[in-house]
């Protein structure tokens, strides 16, 4: 069955239902149709069990299209999440996506900052894997945040870069397999992380960032509310473009219901827009954070 011509709902069967601490998952799901033209920024809705009407969304982390894999990250809040991480290998689950739009990647070679926090991570990642290897981008910086442990063991990183403490050397092991340079933050004291928010650090590394070179990076970011707000004040400071990952209450995240509009400057006023299928990724200048 299809929604619209990109929008593909599948009977997908799980491959793998990983548990990390701080109540979060990595599920593997096989949606063959959905990875073949999943892009990052893009999320999936997912069935809950039979006693949740709606499905719920989350990002897409990963995908592989040639073995029809996606998977996400996500943390439990709910009776809905709370099903999910009930899921079993060869158990079968109801997927609609890859919907929404997609961070828009610009065709002239630019720099990457890529700037995630909590379960907005999972885009990062996709970000960081289609840039490194479907582009002749340079490779992105990656920075993460998190107030609960990160769903991987950190490890320290290869690269040495401009503006980044030294103790500050805590990295993602998959992203430095990729060769993509990347540094945690935390509040809490994580070893290894700058223990601080993401915007500091992304603070220290623009300002050794010369004229010219701020005028090739682009922000992407995804993360709660506060955060983007801040990372969205941070571009305006560095005067760098900066595209943002909204999250909204969805019901049909199909376009149909206005359940998730929200205000968005166009250049022809004030619009209501929906963050499902307007969005998730909008300009970050055109939003309103309060
Ligand atoms: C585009 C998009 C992408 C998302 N990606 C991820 C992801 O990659 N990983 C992840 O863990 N979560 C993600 N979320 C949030 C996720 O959809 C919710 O956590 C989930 O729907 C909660 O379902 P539940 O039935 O477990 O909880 P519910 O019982 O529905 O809600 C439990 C609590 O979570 C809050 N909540 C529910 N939905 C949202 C929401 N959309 N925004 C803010 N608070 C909410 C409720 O207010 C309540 O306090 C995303 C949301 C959107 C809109
Ligand atoms: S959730 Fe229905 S229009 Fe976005």
């Amino acid at each position: 069955m299809t929604t619209n011509p990109s929008i593909f709902v599948e009977s997908s069967t799980v491959i793998s239902n990983k548990k990390f601490k701080g109540n979060q998952h990595i599920l593997r799901l096989l949606a063959p149709k959905c990875a073949t033209s999943a892009k990052p920024g893009q999320f999936v809705q997912i069935q809950c069990g039979s006693q949740h009407l709606l499905k719920r969304p989350l990002s897409l982390q990963l995908v592989s299209k040639s073995s029809g894999w996606i998977e996400i990250l996500f943390r439990i809040v709910g009776s809905g999440t709370t099903h999910l991480a009930t899921l079993k290998t060869n158990d079968t689950v109801e997927v609609m996506g890859p919907i929404g739009k997609e961070f828009q990647l610009q065709p002239q070679i630019r720099k990457y900052l890529l700037i995630g926090g909590g379960v907005g991570i999972p885009p990062m990642i996709f970000a960081a894997h289609n840039i490194t290897k479907e582009t002749n981008h340079l490779s992105p910086f990656v920075i993460m945040g998190s107030e609960t442990p990160f769903p991987f063991n950190p490890k320290p990183s290869q690269f040495l870069l401009d503006g980044i403490p030294n103790d500050v050397i805590a990295a993602m092991p998959l992203l430095e397999s990729w060769g993509v340079p990347s540094r945690l933050t935390s509040l809490t004291d994580m070893a290894g992380c700058h223990q601080g928010y993401v915007t500091d650090l992304a603070r220290l590394w623009l300002t050794e960032c010369s004229t010219a070179t701020l005028k090739q990076i682009i922000i992407l970011s995804c993360g709660p509310t506060p955060m983007l707000k801040a990372v969205a004040s941070l571009a305006r400071e560095f005067n760098v473009d900066c595209q943002v990952s909204l999250e909204e209450y969805m019901a049909c995240a199909v376009g149909g219901c206005a359940g998730c509009v929200v205000p968005i400057k166009t250049t022809l006023g004030i619009s209501m827009k929906r963050v499902c299928v307007d969005g998730p990724v909008f300009n970050a200048n055109d939003v309103f954070f309060e």
